[in-house]
């Protein structure tokens, strides 16, 4: 069994993710997480808030998953979400066709039209993988999941594909209660739907998932410094190597990829810095990771530079776990052209500019006298001021009938449309790289080392032997710790090696075992899951024993 497999087998045991509706014959592209499963995601997007979110002040909001199709039609989804769908003549199965040509070892542009897709697939004598044949037609496929909202006709709508658009027809309200300024960002976790053509490889590709996403307003001319220089290189294999034909990534520091101008915004690179810190803390080795840039024609319709932050499974190969998106102007000018609002923010100029102005004074009297069948048109507004005077319908109108002010307006801000920059995480991918290089075998035992900072505030709690006096001890414990916000896994059944192992196997970074000596002098044992080593400690110095530990 490969590790891969063994790291979904224990996923399925131990309840951390199966496959959903089972019980009917299941539903490809849906999954279960379990409560071991909820536990590390909990972690993960704590993490996750603790790295994106609060440090920078960012707001975040749980907005619908259903989307009105106005909504997805002026963000461009309506048109662009599709994948390209090869159907089999024979059998009429479907299948991602990009999918059947690289698997085949046939490298094909995820850019290319259904059409060069049909062609290579046709000339290229692909197989069906259910029939054998070999004739396919090639269509777009609409990856959205589409609904009527309420019992009336003409109310499509959609389950939301990523959780952004919640974000962009908000802009406003946001932008008030953040008091108007910008940088600001605004965060979101919480459900994406895609309805995938061929989900596959268990919850790599679901039709259902978590996503972790920010979206992060900026004034595109503000001048920005890096905020978190750091030594760490960012892998980046970025277009000029691409196109080189080269695999082998640059290792850059942030200033660097900067300077060089590899990464175009100062907020994008930021945000890869701190995928980085993030893929690292959930335990993924530096040399394991790669940003990789999309190509133009490989990035969605809305961007102007992505990486994707990519994850080396051995089994899978490089896995992309984030997206990281330089979404420009593109959103907010969508929904304001779509929804009619205006989406412009008055940014403080640096230093106030003083404009010339000049208004027109009419003497109407003259103005009626000199033009008596235009002289409303012409007040109304319907002049034009040139260099050379008053104009109407191109003509000048008379010197004596207007005189011109001239005065200095002292302008102090300008009007703007906010650019955006997005970090966009898929949160199962997240847990399943974590779980794969936690993974570990001690003694024909599995371990998963999840690292300290994502399992947070959750201690198993075990009796020795299930004898009243310990069981009644070890629940004040238990609650003792319930008290204090830690999680507590609570068992007391099977031998105590066995309930060792279980708590292993689901990563639980301490148990605490209460014993015949617990009743004598109130101290328990502690044990480590990494280690196995067991220390003594007053029960009333656990939560501060755990929060050395940075586990608290
Ligand atoms: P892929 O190329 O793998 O289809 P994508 O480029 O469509 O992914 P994005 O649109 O950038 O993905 O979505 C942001 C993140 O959401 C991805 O980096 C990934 O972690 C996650 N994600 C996207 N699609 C799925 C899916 N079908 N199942 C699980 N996670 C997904
Ligand atoms: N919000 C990023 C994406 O869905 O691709």
């Amino acid at each position: 069994m490969s590790k891969l497999d063994e790291v979904l087998n224990l996923a399925k045991i131990k309840g951390y993710f199966w496959p959903a509706y089972d019980v009917y014959g299941g539903s490809s592209g849906f999954y279960v997480l379990g409560p071991y499963g909820v536990i590390l995601t909990n972690g993960i997007t704590s993490l996750w808030r603790q790295l994106f979110v609060r440090p920078m002040g960012f707001l975040e909001i749980d907005a619908p998953s259903v989307t009105p199709y106005k909504v997805l039609k002026s963000s461009g989804h309506v048109d662009n979400f599709k994948d390209p769908m090869a159907e089999c003549s024979n059998c009429h199965n479907k299948y991602r066709a990009d999918n059947l040509l690289s698997e085949a070892g046939k490298e094909i542009s995820e850019s290319a039209s259904p059409e060069a897709m049909q062609l290579a697939l046709n000339d290229d004598h692909i197989r069906c993988p259910n029939c054998g044949f070999t004739n396919w037609v090639v269509k777009p496929f609409m990856t959205m999941f589409s609904t009527n909202i309420g019992p009336y006709e003409n109310s499509e709508g959609f389950l939301r594909p990523e959780t952004a658009q919640g974000i962009f027809v908000e802009f406003q309200r946001l932008l008030s209660l953040n008091r108007g300024k910008l940088p600001m960002g605004v965060s979101q976790a919480g459900r994406g739907f895609r309805n995938e053509i061929s989900p596959r490889q268990s919850i790599i590709r679901l039709r259902e998932f978590h996503m972790l996403e920010v979206e992060l307003f900026i004034d595109p001319a503000a001048k920005v410094s890096v905020i978190r220089p750091s030594e760490k290189r960012l892998p980046i294999l970025h277009e000029a190597i691409l196109s080189a034909g080269r695999a082998e990534p640059d290792h850059l520091t942030l200033v660097e990829a900067l300077d060089k101008g590899i990464v175009k915004n100062e907020w994008l690179g930021m945000f890869m810095q701190l995928s980085l810190e993030l893929l690292c803390n959930l335990g993924v080795p530096v040399e394991r990771q790669r940003f990789r840039e999309k190509l133009k024609g490989e990035r969605a319709h809305y961007s102007a530079q992505t990486f994707d932050h990519e994850v080396f499974i051995e089994e899978v190969g490089w896995l992309e776990v984030a997206g990281h998106a330089y979404r420009t102007d593109y959103d907010l000018k969508s929904h304001m052209k779509g929804s009619g609002q205006d989406m412009t923010v008055s940014v403080d100029l640096e230093s106030p500019i003083s404009v010339p102005k000049k208004k027109v004074n009419f003497r109407i009297d003259a103005l009626k006298l000199r033009y008596p069948e235009s002289w409303q048109g012409i007040l109304a507004g319907g002049y034009r001021l040139d260099e050379n005077g008053v104009l109407f319908n191109g003509t000048p109108i008379d010197r004596d009938v207007y005189t011109i002010n001239e005065t200095v307006e002292v302008v102090k801000v300008r009007k703007i449309i906010p650019h955006v920059v997005e970090p966009s995480f898929g949160l199962e991918r997240l847990m399943l790289a974590c779980m794969y290089f936690a993974y570990q075998k001690k003694d024909d035992r599995i371990v998963l080392s999840v690292p300290g900072g994502v399992i947070k505030r959750v201690a198993a709690v075990f009796p020795l032997l299930s004898k009243p006096e310990l069981t009644l001890r070890a629940q004040e414990v238990r609650e003792r710790l319930l008290k204090a916000g830690i999680d507590v896994i609570y068992d007391d059944s099977g031998s105590i090696g066995r309930r060792y192992a279980r708590v292993d196997e689901a990563g639980v970074p301490i148990a605490i075992t209460i014993d015949h000596q617990s009743l004598e002098d109130g101290t328990v044992t502690v044990r480590n899951r990494d280690t196995w080593e067991q220390v003594r400690k007053p029960e009333d110095q656990l939560v501060s024993f755990m929060e050395s530990l940075s586990l608290y």
